[in-house]
């Protein structure tokens, strides 16, 4: 037998994992060098003991593997603490859901909100589920550019308004991956005025409010007027608690989106390991503790990466947010996958393509701030050696 996947899958491009593999396997034969690997947002700074112990403790307990039919009462009422103390949102328990990682909402929410053919507005670049989600829920994407000229913001103005009129959801994420842009409070009033106006579902994804470096800190779109009207908020304890691989974010926001959320979800799945919900209800707990470090910790990298790039002779706009760096490529080369390959082929050194985000992105690359000192030192000193950049 013959086994062809659904047509809506066929159509999805993947990023081919097994060529890059096979190149960085080629690099180390060739130079007995690893291979250098910004490429994948993944902390390498543990979350704090507490949490550890939280879900060391709470995986003993026979209590913590029967399912999970609903978020513990506990971590409700943490997060409604937490969201009214760090965000001044004020939260009723029909506001609130946790999902297994804010990948799960982003990849399921057009499935439960959108019908075939339906529109949904991303922004280009983007983070590359935004670009697949409503694809697998046969529901057409129309990208909104973030140029650099306007501060890699969204323009309203740009979107055509048949174009408005017609969507049904969009994306929106600030402090922005892969940009490391955050926006201004003028342009959520922007956003809600036009999301208002259209009648288009607002999905915020807030992964890093907590990683911005100058003040003010990054907010919640909810604590802006009329958010809660339109739309709802993913906000990941990823990358504020570095618990990444215990799949953990909540969904906050309007009432009837978090009600349909929760239809189709208890249907199809159950909730997170209770052992991880405790592990949450520690990292809020000790987030003025540990987010403050974290942040100064990734704004030192951030600065580090930077200067050794410069002396390798790479000037890079610095990112005001996130934990990722957003390099424009040499003038001489004309394409970021070109680009990347040589990166990594000539200096042993891993980024992502600009355009693995969207066309936008074709001019860049992506660091993720995930390493060490000396293995950036070391990055930047193959960079020069290799004078792939030397043309800039
Ligand atoms: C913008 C953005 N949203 C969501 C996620 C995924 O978060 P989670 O680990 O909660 O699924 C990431 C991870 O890199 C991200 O950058």
């Amino acid at each position: 037998m013959n086994i062809q996947p659904a047509k809506r899958l066929a159509s999805i491009d993947s990023p081919s994992f097994s060529e890059l593999y096979d190149a960085k396997k080629k690099y180390t034969e060739r130079t007995g060098q690893e291979v250098i690997d910004f490429s994948i947002g993944s902390s390498n700074i543990p979350p704090h003991n507490q949490v550890k112990e939280a879900l060391a403790d709470a995986a003993k307990e026979d209590e913590s593997y029967q399912y999970s039919l609903a978020p513990s009462k506990e971590i409700i009422d943490a997060i409604r603490q937490w969201y009214a103390k760090r965000y001044n949102v004020q939260l009723n328990e029909e506001e609130i859901i946790t999902v297994k990682g804010s990948q799960e909402a982003l990849s399921h929410i057009p499935l439960a909100l959108c019908d075939e053919n339906d529109l949904v507005l991303i922004p280009d670049p983007y983070y590359p589920i935004y670009g697949v989600a409503p694809k697998l829920a046969g529901a057409n994407i129309y990208y909104m550019p973030l140029k650099e000229e306007n501060d890699y913001l969204i323009d309203f103005d740009k979107i055509p308004e048949e174009i408005a009129k017609q969507a049904k959801l969009m994306y929106v994420s600030y402090p922005n991956n892969p940009t490391g842009k955050k926006a201004p409070d003028s342009f959520y009033e922007q956003l809600i005025e036009f999301a208002t106006k259209n009648d288009i579902i607002v999905l915020h994804d807030n992964a890093y409010s907590e990683l911005v470096f100058e003040e003010p800190l990054g907010k919640s779109f909810l604590a802006f007027e009329g958010a809660k009207n339109i739309g709802f908020e993913l906000n990941s304890f990823s990358k504020s608690y570095s618990m990444g691989g215990a799949r953990l974010a909540v969904m906050v926001g309007n009432k009837q989106v978090i009600d349909i959320y929760k239809k189709m979800i208890n249907m199809t799945d159950f909730q997170a390991f209770g052992a991880i919900q405790k592990a949450g209800i520690q990292a809020l707990a000790q987030a003025d503790h540990f987010v403050p470090a974290l942040r100064k910790e990734y704004k030192r990298r951030r600065d580090f990466f930077i200067e050794e790039m410069e002396k390798a002779g790479w000037q890079i706009q610095v990112p005001e947010a996130t934990m990722f760096v957003w390099a424009k490529i040499p003038e001489h080369y004309s394409d970021s996958a070109k680009f990347n390959k040589d990166l990594l082929e000539k200096a042993g050194v891993l980024a992502n393509a600009g355009t693995s985000f969207g066309q936008e992105g074709k001019r860049y690359v992506r660091f993720a701030l995930v390493r060490d000192d000396d293995e950036v030192k070391e990055a930047a000193r193959r960079i020069a050696q290799s004078q792939i950049i030397s043309k800039i």
